[in-house]
């Protein structure tokens, strides 16, 4: 999401939602698996998105971005230079892309909101680089969720590690927390101090989203006013998972079984 949500208190859910959330985030894990195989050269991201969709209407459960803000489609498909909120469309996948696949669903109320890369084939050393460090990021930035630590615990700990590796964090979009609402408080900064920000409390449902760039971390959002590429055109990545804050440190509701 943008980081422009006005602030609100974090809601603390009951130890028995966190079962609403498991089945959410198990759907949306199994549809970012299903979709792993359609990922070809030849296939438009249009037909990706229908796959998915249907997928979902299948297991009981609706996109959650469907009408959201007016957006049409159950993902985002982010191919290349496109940072998030890609369009699917009539583009055809071709050897050699790397493209994000975001989906969000609502399953009995409860939101479940991932997104994974996939290569088209091999992809170059830098765009696998690349990925392997958004998806390192994401995981030091759950590695920071405890009771007590902070969300600028979290952006810092994604932050150290995409710059250690010499590429950069985009700003202008984060995570967020979510549980019956797609998009809540408190916003999740990929970047930031320790020690700094809300406090983390068990009951808190979030997402890690890291965005990263292989070059310049500055966005344009195209004149569809969805898509957002990186300005220098480099490679961007990102990964996403929905967890929640337990007494001991965290649960991943979106993680794949396999
Ligand atoms: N994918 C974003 C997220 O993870 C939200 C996209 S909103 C949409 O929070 F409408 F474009 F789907
Ligand atoms: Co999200």
């Amino acid at each position: 999401m943008d980081d422009h949500a006005p602030r609100r208190s974090i809601r603390i859910h009951a130890p028995e939602d966190f079962a609403g959330m498991r089945a959410a985030g198990r759907l949306v894990a199994a549809a970012l698996d299903m979709i792993g195989a359609h990922v070809r050269p030849g296939i438009t991201t249009a037909e990706l998105d229908r796959l998915c969709h249907e997928f979902v209407l299948d297991h009981g459960a609706r996109p959650a971005s469907l009408g959201y803000q007016g957006y049409a489609h159950a993902t985002c498909i982010s191919l290349n230079h496109v940072v998030c909120h890609g369009i699917p469309g009539e583009r055809r996948l071709a050897d050699g892309d790397i493209l994000n696949i975001d989906l969000a669903v609502i399953l009995d109320g409860w939101h479940g909101d991932s997104s994974r890369m996939y290569a088209v084939g091999q992809a170059g050393t830098r765009a696998t680089r690349l990925m392997e460090v958004a998806h390192e990021a994401m995981m030091r930035g759950i590695a920071a969720i405890r009771p007590g630590a902070t969300v600028g615990d979290i952006g810092h700990a994604i932050q150290r590690h995409v710059e250690a590796a010499r590429f950069s964090v985009v700003r202008e979009f984060c995570g967020h927390g979510l549980g019956r609402v797609y998009h809540d408080a408190p916003n999740i900064l990929n970047y930031g101090r320790p020690g700094t920000g809300a406090r983390l409390r068990p009951g808190m449902f979030l997402t890690v989203e890291p965005m990263v760039n292989a070059g310049r971390p500055e966005v344009k959002v195209l004149s569809d006013g969805w898509t957002a590429v990186t300005r220098d055109r480099s490679l961007s990545a990102q990964y996403e998972h929905s967890v929640g804050v337990t007494e001991a440190g965290c649960e991943i509701f979106t993680l794949s079984p396999g």
